[in-house]
């Protein structure tokens, strides 16, 4: 007889219910996302060395690939429980993934602006065939953002954006799941930064497991931004940002505010990290770990490498990998060190000698 298995997790809204603004009127829209792997890097920790432990939190393994899962589920079921009919989103591409899956999980129609041209083919694919209405737009996601804000104060449609105090209430439990995976906060959390809701997000979950005891210490908010993409590093807005890290090419994040507490109330930094040093974590991730992230996600490990000579003895580290790899297939086309032969005759002879017998 088959044995029959059911997943105990549905989902983190379930899972964290008394720590979020929900009640039992809240229609839960949930893709069961929250509870991803906390998965220990040695060869990142062996770069470091000092005794560090070094972790990732995988958040690419969420329902659509990326983080942003966990503030949509929180989003758009309360635009769900306000009868809101339509949802909209400006998005360098995770964003409008996750909105256009949740919006239609939920029966709410979902509007996504992008910057034309500057979205990796896999999130513009899932949008696509979770069937949302995409505007690209002439303009970065920072105008794509200001048209989003403005038409949502003036049309009845719900921005869904992380100015949307949901998205981070949602956001806040991959705190909660490091702290109950490592049974105490981390002494660092590097975290890439674009609009900096997600380092936000992630300070007030700490904090909030703190104030319950559930943790002794809070971490270190270490936040990066992409060299040419770093106005929270460079303390002016960016007009016309530019990397390689497509989900993090932001001049002027909203968030700004809330981002800059956490890191002067964390005796945190900021710093920048080139497209070089991006793809240099990105290769070591995916060619020494077997773990795939999208560039913009490995600007957290590589803002630790830069950061390696002021790491204390025996500190434990979470770098935050918010999206998955396979989101930005040129990407990882282009950057990699990898053995491809190429027209091969197709016998056993010739592939023999090609594998070198
Ligand atoms: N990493 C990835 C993979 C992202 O998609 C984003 C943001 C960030 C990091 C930065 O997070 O904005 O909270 O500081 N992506 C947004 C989007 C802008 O539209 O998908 P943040």
């Amino acid at each position: 007889m088959a044995q029959e298995f059911i997943s105990s997790w549905t989902g983190l809204i379930n899972a964290y219910r008394s720590w979020l603004p929900v009640s039992e009127e809240t229609p839960i829209i949930s893709l069961h996302e929250g509870s991803t792997p906390l998965i220990p890097v040695p060869s990142i920790a062996n770069r470091i060395g000092k005794g560090s432990k070094v972790y990732v939190k995988y958040d690419g393994l969420n329902p659509t690939g990326s983080f942003k899962d966990r503030g949509m589920t929180m989003a758009i079921s309360k635009a769900k429980e306000e009868g809101c009919e339509a949802v909209i989103c400006a998005s360098t591409g995770n964003t409008s993934a996750s909105a256009a899956a949740y919006a239609k999980r939920g029966g709410l129609k979902a509007f996504v602006l992008i910057p034309d041209g500057y979205v990796a083919q896999g999130k513009l694919a899932q949008a696509l065939v979770y069937g949302a209405e995409i505007i690209a737009i002439r303009g970065n996601f920072d105008d794509a953002l200001e048209i989003v804000q403005e038409i949502s104060t003036k049309y009845p449609i719900k921005l869904v954006n992380s100015v949307n105090p949901y998205r981070l209430q949602g956001q806040k439990t991959a705190a909660f799941e490091i702290v109950d995976t490592l049974g105490e906060a981390p002494d660092w959390l590097c975290i890439p930064m674009g609009n900096a809701g997600n380092i936000s997000a992630y300070w007030m979950g700490f904090n909030e497991y703190y104030k319950a005891n559930k943790c002794k210490k809070l971490p270190k908010m270490m936040g990066f931004q992409a060299h040419e993409s770093a106005p929270l590093v460079f303390n002016k807005i960016i007009e016309n940002p530019e990397t390689i890290a497509t989900a993090i090419r932001i001049g002027n994040p909203v968030n700004r505010e809330k981002a800059i507490k956490a890191k002067e109330m964390s005796k945190g930094a900021f710093s920048d990290v080139t497209d070089k040093e991006i793809i240099n974590a990105y290769q070591i991730l995916g060619s020494e770990e077997g773990i795939f992230c999208e560039p913009a996600s490995a600007a957290s490990v590589a803002g630790l490498l830069k950061f390696a000579n002021e790491v204390p003895n025996n500190t434990t580290i979470v770098c935050v990998l918010t999206g998955n790899g396979l989101k930005d297939p040129d990407c990882a086309n282009n950057n990699n060190k990898a053995i491809f032969h190429s027209n091969i005759e197709n016998d056993i002879k010739t592939v023999a000698k090609t594998l070198g017998f």
